[in-house]
């Protein structure tokens, strides 16, 4: 593993359980969209959760796929001990690099949320979630954007951390060359938060901000936290936060319907 998948997966074994109670609420709405969109007319299969983290996805996908291989797969080992406790018996999870997934393993389904941001290469990440579909499979990232809004939580960090490259975006519906493409859109809820620091801190402690702090120290989070309040408004925090979903198939084989299943 590559210095940077260490330490991103050290920072996610960090944040676990915090991650589970302050961001997995919040962003529910988008989970149930992307499990949603998967819909149930899929060929034979298991559906993989790449990036699963604390697996929410599967509290939707148990009770509507009763009889399918579920299989999340995380980086983290504290992520994976937290989906191996909500799994029960009714998931497979799986440790390891999500990035580059076998086409061996022939899915019906691919769903992931919030994970394909944080790959090293995301264009490469989301050819190899098509490539391991079946024929009639189906495909649905939901993931965060360089610019999720114009102001807000979310733009004021990107403001004091600085902005990062987003070229790859442009890159990800043509690396899909080949699939039929369903939906890209942006998908907004709203999203509240206590105050401005306890936005932060989740961030920081909790999140995805927690890989930077492990590269670059208290001091640089310290200064991060000071600018971050001195620009923020004061109370209750309320923003619309836009998501990219995108749901791509793979065509069937020639002649082949695809019969619904569940
Ligand atoms: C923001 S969390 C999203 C978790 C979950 N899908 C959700 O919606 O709550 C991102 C997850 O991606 C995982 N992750 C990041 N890079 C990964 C990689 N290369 N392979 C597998 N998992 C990865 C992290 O460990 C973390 O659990």
């Amino acid at each position: 593993m590559t210095d940077r998948l260490s330490r991103l997966a050290q920072s996610w074994d960090q944040a676990a359980e915090g991650y589970e109670q302050y961001f997995v609420p919040r962003f529910a709405p988008w989970v149930r969209t992307a499990v949603d969109t998967l819909g149930s007319s899929l060929p034979d299969g298991p559906i993989l959760v790449p990036c699963c983290g604390t697996f929410p996805e599967l509290d939707l996908l148990a009770p509507r796929f009763p009889d399918r291989k579920l299989v999340g797969l995380d980086l983290s080992a504290e992520m994976v001990r937290l989906a191996r406790n909500r799994a029960g018996g009714l998931a497979e999870v799986v440790q390891g690099d999500a990035g580059r997934l076998d086409p061996g393993w022939g899915a019906a389904g691919v769903v992931s949320v919030f994970g394909l941001q944080q790959l090293p290469d995301p264009v490469a990440g989301i050819r190899s979630w098509y490539d391991v579909l079946r024929p009639g499979g189906r495909l649905c990232v939901v993931y965060w954007p360089e610019v999720a809004e114009e102001s807000g939580p979310f733009a004021l960090l990107d403001k004091v951390v600085g902005h990062a490259d987003s070229a790859w975006e442009d890159a990800l519906i043509p690396a899909l060359d080949g699939a039929v493409i369903e939906r890209d859109e942006l998908v907004s809820y709203p999203m509240v938060h206590p105050d401005a620091a306890a936005y932060f801190d989740a961030a920081n402690l909790h999140g995805p901000l927690r890989a930077r702090a492990l590269e670059r120290g208290d001091a640089y989070i310290a200064d991060l936290r000071a600018r971050y309040l001195a620009e923020a408004p004061v109370g209750e925090w309320t923003h619309h936060p836009r998501a990219r979903l995108i749901a791509v198939r793979k065509q069937p084989n020639r002649g082949e319907a695809t019969p619904p299943t569940s």
